[in-house]
Order: structure tokens, then sequence, then C-alpha cells
């Protein structure tokens, strides 16, 4: 028998460290980044900053960025390559669009299957020539033009990623930029600005809707950058404790954002024994430490209102669900068929896989939790080279005596290459 029991500080988030690396190119002069995650998805950014023209190098466990200031990006030499990365792609085409270059954003399979377009439309409104594969997709390419037309846009599909392009965009224009969100997404890039003191305007509009108002170009100053730990991976661990008898864990340094830790309401709502401590404020956001002990859970119904704030937890929420006593619905879901995998499917599949009882409705999923079920031969889990389905279900395995295969476990470096030591160091056998 094993349980999970000790204290870890959780890898930098990815969120924030794609925005610092993006924040400390415009800035101008030197950028110190502590604790930046390095991740595949992270090392993409980084790398296309540098064929930008961006000076960036490790020194000891920091990295060293030499900003060029807003509009400082030079016309690259070759393809920029995002490989899996969602966050990469979307907030560089923004922040090249201010730009005079042309630029081709490429990626792997998986990313060459996501919508490009709902960027897009937005950059083409303002004048930037944008030419997509099949109306959608990459290869994308974008002609930036110092002179875009800053202009209002009303956000129809709640994400943060097109958000914070439009953002990176405005920050080169010459003028007022309104975005308009019908329903909030996590707010990094707010906080980061507010950090390195980007002057801008942020509207309450209603309960679920703000406008931020920017009026460019800016100058951004340097300012040394400390990325808070990742409370979605940290997620990982959090629904480990839960589940396996006896377990006790405390997580450190974890970014305690309220649009990223939305998740552990709900494991609250579902019985789960969590208790947060704030310590300190690292760049703009709040940083502590999470404490999770063993729980009795049950299921419950989830609203499609904070989808966004659950957007990345999904995936391990179902998996929690799966341990929980009775139900679980998770409602209004739609967003996730358009992540590395369609991850609806990828839940429901695997789970149904092992013998429970998943099934999606339209786009809801609806899971009836079994602590009964035992498995005798092996199973394979398909990943779909999805990193938070490969990480979720290494965590069910854990109940199961590892008898769950995971089939591709490579794409965990995507978001958490030290996922597997964490693990390691909090398993304890007794
Ligand atoms: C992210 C926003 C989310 C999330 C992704 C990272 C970000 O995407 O799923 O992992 O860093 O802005 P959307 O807001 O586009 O849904």
């Amino acid at each position: 028998m094993f349980k999970l029991k000790g204290s870890i500080k959780i890898s930098g988030d990815k969120s924030i460290s794609h925005r610092a690396l993006i924040f400390a190119s415009l800035c101008t002069g030197k950028v110190k980044i502590a604790n930046l995650l390095e991740s595949d998805d992270v090392m993409r950014t980084l790398k296309i900053l540098r064929e930008l023209g961006i000076k960036i190098e490790k020194k000891d466990k920091n990295w060293l960025v030499f900003g060029n200031g807003t509009g400082g990006y030079i016309q690259p030499n070759q393809a920029l390559q995002c490989g899996n990365s969602g966050t990469t792609s979307r907030l560089m085409i923004g922040a090249v669009s201010s730009n005079p270059i042309k630029c081709t954003f490429i990626g792997d399979n998986s990313l060459s299957k996501r919508s490009m377009s709902r960027l897009s439309v937005y950059l083409e409104k303002m004048g930037a020539k944008i030419e997509l594969t099949k109306k959608d997709f990459l290869p994308l390419h974008i002609k930036g033009d110092m002179n875009l037309l800053p202009m209002e846009h009303v956000m129809q599909k709640a994400s943060a990623q097109v958000k914070s392009a439009l953002i990176l965009s405005a920050l080169n224009l010459r003028g007022k930029t309104k975005i308009i969100e019908k329903r909030n997404t996590r707010d990094h890039t707010e906080k980061l600005m507010d950090y390195l003191k980007v002057k801008f305007k942020k509207k309450v509009l209603n309960k679920n809707s703000t406008s931020i108002e920017l009026n460019g170009p800016y100058e951004i100053k340097p300012r040394n950058i400390n990325v808070a730990s990742d409370p979605s991976s940290a997620a990982f661990f959090i629904v480990g404790a839960l589940i396996i008898p006896k377990s006790n864990i405390t997580l450190k340094n974890i970014a305690l954002n309220k649009t990223r830790i939305a998740f552990i309401d709900v494991l609250k709502k579902m019985g789960g024994k969590i208790k947060i401590k704030k310590t300190k404020t690292l760049s703009g956001e709040d940083v502590g430490e999470i404490n999770v002990i063993h729980s009795l859970l049950k299921g419950i119904k989830i609203s499609s209102t904070s989808s966004p704030y659950l957007i990345d937890e999904y995936p391990i929420l179902s998996v929690a669900a799966s341990q929980a006593k009775g139900l679980t619905t998770m409602k209004g879901l739609s967003e996730l068929r358009h992540k590395e995998s369609d991850r609806i499917k990828s839940i429901i599949s695997n789970l149904s896989k092992i013998g429970f009882h998943a099934i999606s409705k339209k786009d809801d999923i609806i899971i009836k939790g079994s602590k009964k079920i035992s498995i005798t031969n092996r199973v394979k889990i398909k990943t779909y080279g999805d990193h938070r389905i490969a990480m979720s279900f290494s965590i069910l395995s854990l109940l199961y005596g590892n008898k769950l295969i995971i089939d591709d476990e490579s794409c965990i470096s995507i978001s958490y290459p030290d996922f597997k030591s964490h693990l390691e160091t909090l398993s304890i056998l007794y």
C-alpha cells in the first residue's frame, strides 16, 4: 500500500511563464525571470522570441531576457514553430501583428487542427493581412503593421488567449483599444501589466463581464519577474491526495489567482478537505500553500458559468468524480472539444474502458462514481497526445496498482516535465 505524503514546490505556472517571456521581450532592457516553467510549450515561446531577435540566456536557475521594446521584433528567417502550444501560437500572433514584419506560424498535428480564426477575425478587422490554411488553421501567414487600426472588440467566445493576443497587439499601436469580455477569463496578462506598470483601465460591466481599455503605444520599463507555481499542475496531486487513503500533502508557492483555483471550490463542495494559506505576492500574483488530506467525495453538479475558470481541470476533476459517491454532472464544456485533444471524448472513452459509467450529452459530461471497480487485466489508456489526459489517468492509475497503462507519457513534458519526479517524491510505501 502507498499514500501521498509530504511537501513540495510545484513548477512554474505555464500561462504566467509564456507571458513573463513575452512581456520581458517588450521591455526596454534586461529582465530576470525566476521559476520559469521549462516545459516544451514554454520553450516554444522562448525559441520564437529568439527568432524575432530577442537575446535570451540562462544564468544559474534564472532566465535573462534582453527586451527590445514594443515594436522591437525583427524579421525572422524561418517559420515560427509553435509545436503543441495553443498559448504560444495565439499570443505570439497577437504580439507580432503590430510589428512591420512577415511571419509564418506552424504547429504539430494537434495544434494544426485548432482554430486560429477565433483570433484572426479581430486582427483582420484592424487591417492585418492574414492567410490561414483552410480558412481556420496553421500554417498561418501574417504581415504585421504598426499602423493597424486600434478599435473596440467584443469577444464572442471566452478565451484568455485571444484576449491576451489583442492586448499584446495593442501595446504597439497608437490609440485606444477596448476589449469587452462577455464572459471573464483568466487574468494573468492584466496582473502582469499591473506589476510592470503598464497603464490600462479595467471596468466591471457585470458579474461575468469586464472591459479593458489600453492607450498605446507603450514603453515598458524592465522589472524582474518571479513566476508563481502552477495551480493546474498542483491539481493532479490535490486530487491524488483526496482519493488515495491516508494521504496528506502540502503544495507550496502555488498561484492563488481566483481565475485559476475554482477547481478547489468544486473539490471542497465534493467534500474535499483542502486548506489554503496565502503566504505572499509574486510579481502581481497571490501565492500560497495548499494542504490536502484524503476525503470521501460526493458527486455534484458543476454549472457552465464556471467553465472558463475550470477549463484545464476538467480531466482531473473527472478522475475525482470517478471516485465520488453518486453522479457528477459537468455542464457547458463545448470549449473542451478545442483543446490539445477533444477532451470530452478523451475523458469519456478512457473512463468507460476502465468500467466507469461515463457519458456525454451534447456538451455535458456525466460520471457515476464507483469505488467497486477492480481491474484484473491491464487497461490501455489512450492520451491522444494530450498532457492533461496523461497526467489525470496516471493519478487514477495509482488506485489500481498501476494497471492502467498510459500509451504515451512523453506528452507530459508539454506542461509539467517534473510531474513523475514530483509524484515519486510524494509517494510513500507503508
Ligand atoms: C490559457 C488559456 C486557456 C487554457 C490554456 C492556457 C492561457 O485557453 O486552456 O491552457 O494561458 O491564456 P483559452 O482561454 O483560450 O480557453
